[in-house]
């Protein structure tokens, strides 16, 4: 008789945004006449930007000719889009990574749940809490994570680096060394950051106890502060210590369109072993290569037009994360984030629980948000919303939340 992979049984629940759908499917069967406004998963709104568009359909032609037409794409990712990503993302910021030490995949939630598939199952992770579910739910399948604690929410071989308002978000070093750390800045799900000194301390930290940091660097098209890193590369000594993952999801609109990257320095060593070769042989044996036309989609943003469109589409749900932290406050909510990142995290009033104030903003608002405790313990007593939506639907969002 066959075994199914046990750790899966550990897992609680279902996965965080799929919990939340079938509430809110629940809730629009039951009232069908209600106008649902949906701020909770961070997914765009925007249509694709002119210059991808056109990107694409003239690379949908290509396929359509035996001269242009391609078949399996090489599985690291075409040499255009890496040398724009090398070019653009890294050389322009003074960062010394090449074409060759980057991996183009189909999107950043793929790297960060397959990631850790090259370190062993003795690693200990270290997550920030409230944390993106997927690093530890990732880990919890490979059997890292020990056994699920119920009542306190956490799992027994994990370290977890609580991240609220009395530390300003920002982690600190754990009592226990760690072999693999995550860290997503700006951060999902808190909206705050790291300044880049903050940073380097981290890679130095990394560097000295011989962990490796993984940095989901997905929200960084909307860093707004001068003192905050756009790649990890750009603090000393990161190449021996750091992985980095990179979306064209939340910078380009990308989330249906599906691409991504990852980072893995020639430097990057466990004692001989180099992780870039493994990651390379990974990729060789389970992944042909995002498609052809999406990757030149992806050039696409890095054309001037491409540029200079995805700007204005940063600004526009910018402009939404100021509205809505704006509006919280005069409505008198303790709110955090939403000026390095497109999201906003509240405190929840009266004491609700997470669960209790999407409850609330469900029935009474008919808007949808993210329970903090959804992210992790830490995160119980806050509340995300996202400034992904539409600006017309953050404003009436707003207004629903203030009239409460
Ligand atoms: C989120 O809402 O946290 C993100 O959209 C999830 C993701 O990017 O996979």
């Amino acid at each position: 008789m066959y075994q199914v992979n046990d750790n899966y049984q550990k897992l609680p629940g279902s996965y965080l945004f799929s919990t939340i759908g079938k509430k809110v499917n629940a809730f629009t069967e039951a009232n069908p006449e209600k106008s649902i406004i949906r701020l909770g998963i961070g997914d765009v709104t925007q249509p694709l930007a002119p210059a991808i568009i056109e990107a694409l359909h003239k690379a949908v032609d290509e396929m359509a000719n035996a001269e242009t037409f391609r078949g399996y794409a090489p599985d690291l990712g075409y040499e255009f889009l890496r040398s724009a990503i090398a070019k653009n993302d890294y050389e322009a910021r003074g960062c010394n990574i090449t074409a060759d030490e980057i991996f183009v995949s189909d999107g950043a939630k793929s790297d960060s749940g397959n990631i850790q598939e090259i370190f062993s199952v003795n690693n200990k992770i270290a997550v920030c809490d409230p944390v993106y579910p997927v690093y530890v739910d990732s880990n919890a399948m490979a059997g890292r994570t020990g056994t699920y604690d119920m009542a306190a929410e956490k799992w027994s071989n994990v370290i977890y680096m609580p991240c609220t308002r009395e530390n300003n978000f920002v982690p600190e070093f754990p009592k226990e060394t760690p072999d693999i750390i995550y860290l997503c800045l700006p951060n999902n799900p808190t909206g705050t950051t790291v300044t880049k000194a903050q940073l380097q301390e981290w890679v130095d930290y990394a560097n000295k106890v011989g962990a490796v940091i993984i940095y989901d660097g997905a929200y960084e098209a909307y860093i707004s502060e001068e003192d905050v890193a756009h790649s990890i590369y750009e603090c000393e000594g990161a190449k021996t210590c750091a992985i980095e993952l990179k979306s064209f999801s939340k910078n380009a609109g990308f989330t249906g369109v599906r691409l991504g990257y990852a980072v893995v320095p020639k430097e990057l060593k466990c004692g001989e072993v180099s992780l870039h070769s493994m990651w390379a042989r990974r990729h060789g044996t389970k992944f042909n290569g995002a498609p052809y036309i999406v990757q030149r989609a992806g050039e696409a943003v890095y054309s001037e037009a491409g540029k200079a469109q995805l700007k204005e589409q940063v600004a526009y749900y910018m402009k939404n994360a100021a509205t809505i932290k704006n509006g919280l406050q005069d409505a008198g909510y303790e709110v955090y984030g939403g000026v390095n990142a497109p999201y906003i995290w509240l405190k929840t009033p009266e004491k609700m629980t997470s669960w209790e104030f999407f409850d609330y903003l469900l029935e009474n608002a008919n808007v949808v948000g993210t329970p903090g405790s959804g992210f992790g313990p830490s995160g119980e007593g806050y509340f995300r919303l996202t400034a992904f939506g539409s600006y017309e639907n953050t404003v009436a969002a707003l207004e629903r939340i203030k009239a409460l």
